[in-house]
This record gives structure tokens, C-alpha cells and sequence, in this order.
């Protein structure tokens, strides 16, 4: 029991609660968020003098501890987390409501919801204090993500009013738009795996192990239903508005119908008014008032017969196309892109869209002026669908994809079984120099910070930097000249390149960027030939003697390594003291993962990708690059790709979490 003498904490703590009620679930605030600020830090000071009156429940506990629980703890479900049939047409909702019609044989309500599209969640209150939030899980036992949910602004703490003694309120956690915008752009910038959907970001926030983290996300909940053995009322409706009194956020946007034809304008008006809404949604949820009559009407196997999802279409929008840009990256690939009339979709204005190669864009066979339907379908990149051919003007000009690089001119090549045209150009075209300078310091390669691409293309269309060398013979007076950069920046730049000379051989290898070898074949190629010079002189044979090396791989060393201007880059940077050397720091901790194969996939919470594959290989195991029968575990992380869980759970292959993992090699 928490028991605070203190009168001003606790009249502050009552008066915080109240502007976050106002806040977070009227959306009427009568202070501005600098005041609440005050207050709010008012109270953190006092909570801290008055060490005695410190209570979970208080509103400064919500920015997260920084202690992190190892595991969630798996709790069974008082009532079981039941999931909704879905209907795709108002003629299903149509036979939906006249099946009821029939088994209760009395009048009913309906109550209309959206189907906010995000993570269940369920939260159980005692004496009106927030004592557990639950995941959905299997929808019989779940996951205790109580202290990240205490993290949530508006997830009430303590109740208000004449709250139910012991109640459970069912919703849905959700993020934002905007927030998944920012999050995704932040990954991005760290080279991260993107969220594919608001969905996938919220249920990887929420089981973060990190409160603090969770904290910064600013997710949000939105409660659609109140359980417990003494109900206010028997209406359904009725029971949401006074979990609204108790400070519970409750949707704005429901509706008590007393006719099928309001469910159906219910319907159509939100498959247009969606779009304006800053969460995603994807559908709409009807429910039976009534609990009794609820009751009555029972459940099937998985749902309930009282209520049914009716899903909206993947959303769609109909634009013009004005013109197709070619992108040119690091390895000479280019990327048509299409340039679109503006259009808001799922929450976002789309103005581009990839065409992906030229395959791609001769299925569609686009024509310029073409109006064409875009579709975002749980991808980040908006995607053309379909041409309208009605629309078509009769006299456009089919895209031709183009024969030569818009950047330098050279002639486009295509290799044999690729979808790709690359350009042929590749020691003097500008956006594949540009490309290759961003990946040679990028943080998995060289790491040097403060040169993103904007400098880079600087450093360049200036003249300073032609090639990777360059950057060593930078001078901070160059950056100063520039007038871009002030003293402490430039001469952080150049610390940054200085310090770089330390990083090892296999990220200097991998710096260089040869054409389909990534960090893992680097590495592989690092221990395997120990020094640069025994990986210039190998020959396919020999290369392809490691057994992740194919001949495709080989080939591109090959090839990189007889190009003339690539040798004087290497031996240019052998001068200025990078490492190309293996050097025999590889210790060995253990061997408790001898002969064991791994793969690594997702993001992690506890350790880098980076951290994973070191420990791997100090405790004697291998990495492998990608799933196949050689590999033993699949070590996984958050947000992975279903086709390699998929892959690996056909070959039989281990999957492991982190927390496994790190239990192995203890
Ligand atoms: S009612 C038995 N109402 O949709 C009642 N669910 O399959 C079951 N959802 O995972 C849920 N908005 O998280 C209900 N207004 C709403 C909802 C909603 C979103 C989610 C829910 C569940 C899924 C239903």
C-alpha cells in the first residue's frame, strides 16, 4: 500500500490526473502543455525530496524506468482474448444481422466501432489501480507488458469516479501515423529494418524490454469493450461511456444503431473518412448492445456470434502519372521511379512510387498521363496497382525505358537472368561514386560519423573527393573553405577519418564495396585469406573454395580485383594505414558453439547484430549467411521476414530468441 502524509503531492498528483483526463481522453485541455510541464516537474522534485511518498501509480512514473525485465512473464487470460469473423461486403453484414435477428427473435441494438488496426491489449484494474496489462497472446495466456503499458500517456493509472471494484477493460495499443513516420525515418538514418505497418511497430514497441524506449514512442490505446462480474449496465454502449467517466479513452467514434440502414451509412462513411484519420484502421466492428442478449446469442469455436468485423478494402487511390525518373545507386542499378498528382493515402500524401525495374513497368505498360491505382498494402513504398484503360489517352506515348545512364550517359547493360539495367560506367559515374563514398563510411564499414550524403555530394561536386582515398588527405581547412562546415564540425570530420584507420579488415573489406559481398562473406574472406593481397591474387577456384562463396560472389571478386583503378585505391589506401591485414584478435572464449551454424535475422534488444555475430564466433560457432539445411540455429529478432521463418521452420532448422541465446553461451 502506498500512503502519502504529504497534502501538496498528493492535491498535485489529483490535479495532474485531471489535466491529463482533459487531455488525453476529453481532448479539452484548459492549460497549455508548458504549464503542465511545470506541474509536472513540480511534482517530480517533491517525489524526490519526500522519498517516502513514492507510489507507482503516480503521474511521473509514466516516462519509463530504466530497470528491463529479462522475459514477460506469461499470464492465463481470466476471460479468453476472443478474436472477430471478418465479412468483406454489406451483404455479408446484411445475412450477419438477420441471422441475429433470427436466433433472438426480439428487437436489438447494434453498436458500430472502427477497427483501429494495431496490438490487443487487456487491462485489469483492482481498487481502481492499473495492477496488470496482458497481450492478446494465443488469446488464452498473454504477456505481462504491465510496465511498458504504464508507459502509455493515455492508459489511466488510477481510475476515477465510481469505478468497478475489480474490471478489465479490451483494446487496442496503437501508434500513430505521424509517430510511425518519425520512428521509421529514425531507423532509416541507423540503418535499421523498417516497420512495414503501424501494426507491426506498435506490437514490436510493446515488447521492448527497454520501458524507457517504449516511452519515447508515444503510443496510444483505445478501449472497446469492459468486462467483469458487476457491470454498470447491460448496454454495451452504456458500459464504454462510463469506462469514459473512469478516464478509460473510449474511440469518439461510435455509434448506437437501431436499423440495418444506419450500419450501412456507418460503413460508407467511414471507408472514405478514414483516410483522415491520424491512426490506421482497417475495418469496422459490429456489436449486439445488449450483454444479455450477447450472451444468449453465445459463441462458435473462435468468435463470437454477437459481433463481426467488416474489413475494408486495401485502401487505393486513383492518380495521375506525370513522368518516370530513373535513379542511379551505388552499383550502377537503375531504379524507375514514377512521378504522381499528388494523392493522400492511408494518412500520407504519395507524390512518388517505385516501378521497381523494367519488367515491372512493361507489365503495366504505362503510358504517360496514364491515370494509375496506387496502393500502399502494408508496404512503406506506395505501389502501382493497375492503368485505368477507360482513362487512357488515345494519343499518349508508351514509357520506353531508357538506354543509357541519366547521369553520365553511358551505355545500360543488363546481365543475364537479372531484372536490373546497370551502368556500364563504373569509375567515373557520379552517383555511383557518391553511392560507393556513403557505403565505404557507413556505420557498418569505416564508421565515420558526420559524413552523410548531402557533404558527401559537397565534398564531391567541389572537387575534394573523387574516390574513397580522397577523404584521407582532407584537410579541416578544405572543410572551413566551404563555408558549410564551422571549426568544430570540420575538425570533428576529420578525427572521425583518422580514427578510422584503426577499423579492422574485414569492415575495410566490406568498405569497399565489391558487388555482392556483405559483411558476413567480408568476414568470412577476412579469416579465411588473412591479408588483401591473398584475396587480389585468388582465383575463382580458390574463393569458391569457402563454402559460402559462389560462384557469383567470385566472380565479382574477380572482376573487382583486375580493375586497374580498383588496385591503386586499395594500395593508395594500404599507404595511408588502413588495415588489410587479418589480425589475431579473434579470441577464442569458448567452444561451446563448435560446429554449430547460425543465422542472424531481425532487430535485437539486448545487443547490435554486430555484438551477436562476434559472440558467435568467440565461442567457436560459424555464421552462415542465409537459411539452408547446413544451419543449425536461427537466431531471431524482432520484425524478421515470415519467408525465412517459414524456410527455417520446413528444414527444421532452430529457432532461437536472444534470451536463449545468450543462455547457450553463459
Ligand atoms: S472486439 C469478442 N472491437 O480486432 C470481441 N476488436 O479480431 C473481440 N479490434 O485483435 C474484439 N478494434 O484487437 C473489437 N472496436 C473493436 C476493435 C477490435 C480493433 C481488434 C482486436 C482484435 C481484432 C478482432
Amino acid at each position: 500500500m502506498f500512503y502519502c502524509m504529504n497534502q501538496e503531492i498528493s492535491k498535485l498528483r489529483d490535479l495532474i490526473r485531471k489535466h491529463e483526463y482533459n487531455y488525453y481522453v476529453l481532448n479539452e485541455p484548459t492549460i497549455s502543455d508548458q504549464e503542465f510541464d511545470k506541474l509536472m516537474y513540480k511534482l517530480q522534485q517533491l517525489e524526490k525530496e519526500n522519498p517516502d511518498c513514492f507510489d507507482p501509480n503516480s503521474p511521473t512514473q509514466r516516462v519509463g524506468s530504466d530497470l528491463s525485465n529479462n522475459n514477460f512473464e506469461h499470464i492465463t487470460h481470466k476471460y479468453p482474448m476472443l478474436s472477430l469473423s471478418n465479412t468483406y461486403s454489406i451483404a455479408e453484414v446484411q445475412e450477419w444481422y438477420n441471422r441475429v435477428a433470427k436466433l433472438l427473435n426480439e428487437p436489438f441494438q447494434v453498436v458500430c466501432e472502427l477497427k483501429f488496426d494495431g496490438t490487443s491489449v487487456s487491462l485489469i484494474y483492482e481498487d481502481g489501480k492499473l495492477t496488470k496489462a496482458i497481450t492478446r497472446g494465443d488469446g488464452i495466456v498473454g504477456d505481462d507488458i504491465t510496465n511498458n503499458v504504464r508507459t502509455i500517456k493515455n492508459v489511466p493509472l488510477l481510475l476515477l469516479n465510481n469505478y468497478p471494484e475489480s474490471v478489465e477493460f479490451r483494446g487496442e495499443i496503437l501508434l500513430p501515423w505521424k509517430e510511425f513516420d518519425r520512428i521509421n525515418k529514425e531507423r532509416e538514418e541507423n540503418e535499421e529494418t523498417l516497420f512495414a505497418n503501424p501494426r507491426n511497430a506498435a506490437a514490436g514497441t510493446i515488447k521492448l524490454l527497454n520501458p524507457k524506449i517504449v516511452a519515447q514512442r508515444n503510443l496510444y490505446t483505445s478501449i472497446y469493450y469492459m468486462l467483469g462480474d458487476n457491470l454498470p449496465s447491460d448496454s454495451h454502449y452504456e458500459n464504454l461511456m462510463m469506462a469514459k467517466s473512469y478516464g478509460v479513452n473510449i474511440s469518439k467514434d461510435i455509434k448506437l444503431c437501431d436499423e440495418l440502414s444506419e450500419i450501412v451509412q456507418y460503413i460508407n462513411y467511414w471507408d472514405k473518412e478514414r483516410k483522415h484519420l491520424p491512426y490506421a484502421t482497417d475495418g469496422i466492428v459490429l456489436k449486439v448492445n445488449s450483454i444479455s442478449q450477447q450472451n444468449k446469442l453465445g459463441l462458435t469455436a473462435k468468435s463470437p456470434r454477437w459481433a463481426i468485423a467488416f474489413k475494408f478494402q486495401a485502401e487505393r487511390e486513383l492518380t495521375k502519372l506525370l513522368s518516370v525518373d530513373y535513379q542511379v545507386g551505388r552499383t550502377g542499378v537503375v531504379t524507375p521511379v514514377a512521378n504522381l498528382s499528388p494523392v493522400l493515402l492511408s494518412g500520407t500524401i504519395v507524390k512518388r512510387a517505385t516501378l521497381h525495374n523494367a519488367d515491372f513497368m512493361e507489365n503495366l505498360d504505362l503510358h504517360i498521363g496514364d491515370m494509375v491505382y496506387i496502393e500502399k498494402g502494408g508496404e512503406i513504398i506506395p505501389k502501382i496497382i493497375e492503368v485505368d484503360l477507360s482513362k487512357r489517352d488515345l494519343f499518349s506515348n508508351k514509357v520506353q525505358f531508357i538506354s543509357h545512364c541519366p547521369e553520365c550517359g553511358s551505355p545500360l547493360i543488363r546481365y543475364a537472368g537479372e531484372a536490373a539495367y546497370y551502368c556500364t560506367n563504373y569509375n567515373s559515374c557520379p552517383p555511383q561514386i557518391k553511392g560507393r563514398i556513403e557505403h565505404f563510411v557507413g556505420r557498418k564499414a569505416m564508421n565515420i560519423d558526420g559524413l552523410g550524403t548531402e557533404t558527401i555530394s559537397l565534398l564531391f561536386d567541389a572537387g575534394l573527393i573523387h574516390d574513397f582515398t580522397d577523404l584521407y588527405s582532407l584537410t579541416t581547412k578544405q572543410l572551413l573553405d566551404l563555408d558549410r562546415f564551422a571549426e568544430k564540425s570540420a575538425n570533428n570530420i576529420i578525427k572521425a577519418i583518422q580514427k578510422s584507420r584503426s577499423i579492422p579488415f574485414h569492415k575495410v573489406l566490406f568498405a569497399l564495396g565489391i558487388r555482392f559481398v556483405g559483411e558476413t562473406t567480408a568476414k568470412l574472406l577476412a579469416t579465411h585469406f588473412k591479408d588483401i593481397d591473398n584475396i587480389i591474387n585468388a582465383s575463382k577456384e580458390q574463393l569458391m573454395a569457402i563454402p559460402e562463396v559462389g560462384e557469383r560472389i567470385a566472380t565479382s571478386i574477380v572482376e573487382f580485383m583486375s580493375d586497374a583503378n580498383n588496385i591503386r585505391i586499395i594500395n593508395t589506401l594500404r599507404e595511408v594505414g588502413l588495415q588489410f591485414k587479418q589480425e589475431d584478435d579473434n579470441k577464442i572464449l569458448s567452444s561451446k558453439l563448435q560446429n554449430l551454424n547460425f543465422v542472424i535475422s531481425g532487430v535485437f534488444n539486448l545487443h547490435s547484430r554486430e555484438e551477436y555475430k562476434l559472440m558467435i564466433e568467440q565461442n567457436g560457432g560459424r555464421m552462415l549467411s542465409s537459411v539452408s539445411s547446413n544451419v543449425n540455429y536461427l537466431l531471431a529478432g524482432n520484425n524478421m521476414g515470415p519467408s525465412k521463418l517459414e524456410k527455417a521452420n520446413k528444414l527444421g532448422v532452430n529457432i532461437i530468441s536472444e534470451d536463449e541465446f545468450l543462455k547457450m553461451i553463459q
